[in-house]
């Protein structure tokens, strides 16, 4: 949550539009308000901010009064103070001598608010922010070098953070720190850059260089310098091993723009034939597929995690695990990993699925669980993400860069990778021989198509429902994979079209739920092969004057009467496709109601893509 950029450049003479430009990329990190400060020619710093959206801030700010080669930016998903011009990033000090951005939260921020506030800091907004600009000022008289100041500051900070700082007077330079919040360095030709996240400087540079936890720093134009804190000062990280750290990334400046898309969302719906194509392709031959297996198999638990719709990835392992390989796991929500704490051991593996690598909970749990001795899998999407570093084996999906909010294509290339794992995992436990293996990898083969075929049928037919989509309030059900499915599909609607959908087990409809059918209540029944029966559970609802639609693989038999209407998906002869074929038709939905409603589908309210905080 938040997004932070920084540019210093030698070869441009204002930096003030890539700045802009990163904002615009980072804009699915937080959109309550946005901000710039540069250094100018003076060595002044100049600061402008305002609540709202970048569109809006472009308006009505008057960006050519800043000028200047150094500057960051910073886009805000409120955590203390709500979203107004005060509390909008960067914030400066008393006398504007320090500018910061951050994303993260200070711990202790009231007790650091009341030691400034004695000292005669005039501290402007409710942030924790700008109270480490007051500190820093106050570090900097103290001490020789920007540096020293930093790392002093930096000791009496508790909490997560990923700051830009500018400081008056130093024209060329960024300070950088790093600790649980995510923070990047890109390394340029003639400008460096530091960033939140990858597609932010994509246009700027695919060499980047991920920092670790504890770490800070600053950038000039032809230069970065790494320290790392230790007990009570700090050390240099040796330019030999900061240069064999920096990784060229194969994302395009064009996978991070919308390329005559009308929105992300719908553009990254498009790409998911390619990205699972990719996934596929990359992981098939990828020898730590078949250890992660071997690694599952050697372990007395399973515990799958992940937040969102990357929980809702790991079900569908769950799922493939038992059918193929006769292996319980637990899914578990990364939030509520307390719940299994003391269950957790050296006997346990834990696979941590994130499309970021970067979300808070899922690091906790994974970070909790490994100090009780439990081995970590990785499923992620980033290249040196946080979850990339901290597991002992990392997976990865090539769906390339995510901007829409709402996970789409990551959670099909997670869905696939998962079912390889379990594929391979069935075949290690001895169920079944490398033929069926092979079967099981021609059906896989077949999920790009599967899913193009989705859209397509699915997308003009989407188009139509949305406008159907008229009660504040549907249940979408299902059984088995289904009802995993399902779960998805509930929270697609939900973030981006506003409409409450629960989802849940079809068969648990007469122990509850159904008690709020009437007329017209809209009811989607999601058939999966292994579920006939919920043929039965449409036919309930649809009796009591539900609004009743299926949605199956079209080669599906199910006895419907004909006041329930079909939602005919691709044909498939494997469980595995199930996903392929049904998710994709519930993405545009959401979307397509999203936009006929006048919603912003790639910015739903109060969201925001990778929650980097409790
Ligand atoms: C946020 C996003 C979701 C995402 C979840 C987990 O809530 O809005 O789309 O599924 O975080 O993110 P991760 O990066 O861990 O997959």
């Amino acid at each position: 949550m938040c997004g932070i950029i920084g540019v210093t450049t030698s070869k441009r003479d204002n930096v003030v539009d890539v700045i802009i430009e990163g904002l615009r990329r980072l804009e699915y990190r937080g959109y309550d308000s946005v901000g710039i400060a540069v250094v100018d020619e003076q060595g002044r710093i100049v600061a402008k901010k305002a609540a709202g959206t970048i569109d809006s801030f472009v308006r009505k700010t008057d960006l050519s009064s800043i000028k200047g080669r150094t500057g960051i930016g910073h886009t805000r998903w409120a955590t203390h103070g709500p979203p107004t011009d005060y509390n909008a990033h960067p914030h400066t000090d008393c006398n504007a001598k320090v500018a910061v951005v951050h994303n993260g939260v200070i711990r202790n921020f009231s007790s650091l608010r009341q030691l400034l506030v004695a000292r005669g800091h005039r501290v402007k907004s409710e942030t924790d922010t700008e109270l480490i600009a007051h500190l820093l000022e106050e570090k900097l008289e103290e001490s020789t070098s920007g540096v020293e100041a930093l790392s002093r500051a930096l000791h009496e900070i508790q909490g997560t953070y990923a700051l830009g700082i500018l400081v008056a007077g130093e024209p060329d330079k960024i300070y950088f720190a790093r600790m649980r919040s995510p923070l990047i360095v890109g390394i340029g030709d003639g400008e460096n850059a530091i960033a939140s996240d990858i597609p932010a400087i994509i246009s700027l540079t695919r060499r980047v260089l991920v920092l670790e936890d504890g770490e800070f720093g600053y950038i000039t134009p032809h230069r970065v310098e790494i320290y790392r804190l230790t007990g009570d000062g700090y050390r240099r990280v040796p330019q030999n091993l900061v240069v064999s750290r920096i990784k060229t990334i194969e994302w395009t400046p064009e996978a991070a723009s919308k390329s005559g898309y009308p929105h992300f969302m719908i553009k990254e719906i498009f790409e998911q034939p390619e990205a699972l194509y990719a996934t596929l392709s990359g992981s098939v031959e990828d020898p730590l597929v078949r250890e992660a297996a071997r690694i599952i198999l050697g372990a007395e638990k399973v515990v799958v995690v992940g937040a969102g719709t990357s929980y809702h990835a790991g079900l569908v392992l769950e799922y493939f695990l038992a059918k193929l390989a006769g292996i319980v796991s637990y899914p578990l929500i990364a939030s509520e990993y307390k719940v299994l704490e003391e269950a957790v051991g050296e006997d346990t593996v834990v696979v941590a699925v994130s499309q970021s690598g970067e979300t808070f909970d899922t690091l906790e749990a994974v970070r909790t669980f490994k100090e009780r001795g439990a081995s970590i899998i990785g499923v992620t999407n980033v290249v040196g993400s946080a979850l990339s570093r901290e597991a002992d084996l990392t997976l990865y999906t090539r769906a390339g860069p995510e901007i829409g909010v709402a996970a789409t294509k990551t959670y099909l290339t997670q869905v696939l990778l998962l079912e390889l794992l379990a594929v391979f995992a069935g075949e290690m436990s001895g169920r079944y021989d490398s033929s069926t293996t092979r079967r099981y990898l021609d059906v896989l083969s077949k999920a790009p198509i599967t899913a193009k075929d989705s859209i397509e049928v699915g997308d003009p037919e989407a188009r139509m429902l949305a406008r159907r989509l008229v009660k504040p309030s549907m249940y979408i059900i299902g059984r088995g994979l289904g009802a995993m499915l399902a779960k998805e599909a509930a929270l697609k609607i939900k973030e981006i079209a506003y409409l409450h959908a629960e989802a849940y087990p079809a068969g648990e409809s007469k122990h509850g739920p159904i008690a709020l059918v009437e007329e017209g209540f809209p009811v989607f029944v999601v058939a999966t092969g292994d579920s006939p029966e919920v043929a039965g559970n449409a036919v309930e609802m649809r009796a009591r004057g539900a609004w009743v639609r299926v949605v199956k693989p079209a080669n599906y038999e199910l006895e419907l009467p004909s006041d329930v209407e079909v939602q005919a998906t691709p044909p498939v002869d494997s469980h595995l496709l199930e996903p392929f074929s049904i998710i994709p038709f519930f993405q545009l939905l959401a979307y397509h109601t999203a936009v006929s409603r006048g919603y912003d589908p790639d910015k739903p309210r109060n969201l925001a893509k990778t929650v980097t905080v409790e």
